[in-house]
């Protein structure tokens, strides 16, 4: 099965091609991501109306590099999948109207996909990643651990009460003055940082349950750096490492007790942008050790927004007989929200034909 992903829920316009075959196995053809932070980097973050704009400017040429790059021709493909949301609604109706407008060109069949389900499987492609796993997904704007059953098959166990992780990392560097983007920006500055010299809090230490806080770090890493006068750059280092230090350990902590709640998983898969963070990884690396359990973390390049993934849930959802009738697809609206899991509603996304309700 062969099949076009786009991707343009928020401010990276991406294309791909990925084929599955009968075993599961998968291949990523081609994927093609153009990241839009220039044209945001004048406003200090992501503007909605100029990335629906970019999105239009650019969608075609990177679908064309996709299917180029890919070596195939769009009379190969058996259909495209888009995320239909949540994100920025103005972008993922570039993207999903596209989609259509591919689909009937060419005849194939449309699979509108819920962005996070496209995180949720992105492990998937690259890993062997077997159901059931616990899934810590961590991005721009969400933060949540999700008990992943099937295709289609999530359980929240968690999620943020306020700030999303990426968010926290965003924020921070805008605070620092590193500009965008937060979370690698963030990163390469924490590189020679102290990441004891700042005693940031240990959000929800003693709460029960696995959601999470992030603007308590974020207020800390205010008052740290207001504190600091004329900072150097050796100062900066040393917030942007105990920054780092304290969301990592947050995230390990509160993922601890979602193991606690899942205890036959044995697997952690990560995934969402902020998986991509190194010192992140090496925190969950060290929780897994403790308890034997394996964590499984895709490449960098399939962590952060792609359209490899959002092909891949397309193929997944395909492959499960779980995907939108075409009719159904091709009246989808963009939806600015669309949980993937509520607490306890996972089995009402994963067996109807018309896919998940917002
Ligand atoms: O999954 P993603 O690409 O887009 C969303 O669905 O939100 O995640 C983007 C988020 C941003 O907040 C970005 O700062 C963060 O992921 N991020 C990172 C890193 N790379 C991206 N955060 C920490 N460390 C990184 N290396
Ligand atoms: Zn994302």
């Amino acid at each position: 099965m062969l099949v076009l992903g786009l991707e343009t829920s928020c401010d990276d316009t991406a294309a791909a091609i990925v084929r599955r075959d009968d075993d599961g196995a998968c291949r990523i053809l081609s994927n093609e991501v153009w990241a839009q932070h220039e044209d945001h980097a004048a406003f200090g973050g992501v503007v909605p109306e100029i990335a629906a704009r970019s999105h239009v400017e650019r969608l075609d040429g990177t679908i064309e590099r996709a299917v180029a790059k890919a070596g195939i021709s769009f009379a190969d493909l058996d259909a495209v999948a888009a995320t239909a949301g949540p994100g920025l609604v103005g972008g993922v109706m570039v993207g999903l109207t596209t989609a259509k407008a591919v689909a009937m060109a060419h005849g194939l069949r449309l699979v509108p996909v819920n962005h996070l389900e496209g995180h949720a499987l992105s492990a998937r492609m690259t890993e062997d990643a077997p159901f059931p796993y616990l899934l810590l997904l961590i991005s721009g704007g969400h933060t949540q651990l999700i008990r992943v059953t099937g295709v289609g098959k999530y359980d929240r166990l968690g999620t943020t009460i306020d700030d999303a992780a990426g968010e926290s990392f965003d924020k921070t560097a805008k605070l620092l003055g590193l500009g965008a983007p937060g979370g690698p920006k963030v990163e390469s500055a924490a590189v020679g940082g102290r990441a004891d010299r700042f005693d940031l809090p240990r959000p929800l230490l003693k709460h029960e349950g696995c959601d999470f806080s992030f603007s308590g770090l974020k207020t800390a890493v205010r008052e740290a750096a207001t504190g600091l006068e004329n900072p150097t750059g050796q100062d900066l280092a040393d917030l942007a490492a105990s920054f780092q230090e304290a969301a990592a350990r947050h995230l390990a902590h509160r993922t601890e007790k979602a193991m606690a709640m899942m205890p036959e998983a044995g697997r952690l898969v990560v995934a969402g942008g902020v998986a991509a963070n190194c010192a992140i990884k090496k925190m969950l690396q060290q929780l897994c050790a403790a308890n034997s359990w394996g964590l499984i973390a895709p490449p960098p390049k399939y962590c952060t927004d792609n359209g490899a993934m959002i092909a891949w849930a397309g193929a997944e959802r395909l492959a499960a007989g779980l995907a939108a009738q075409q009719d159904e697809a091709m009246a989808m609206a963009p939806r600015a929200r669309w949980p993937l899991a509520d607490p306890g509603e996972g089995k009402r996304f994963g067996s109807g034909r018309k896919g998940p309700k917002a």
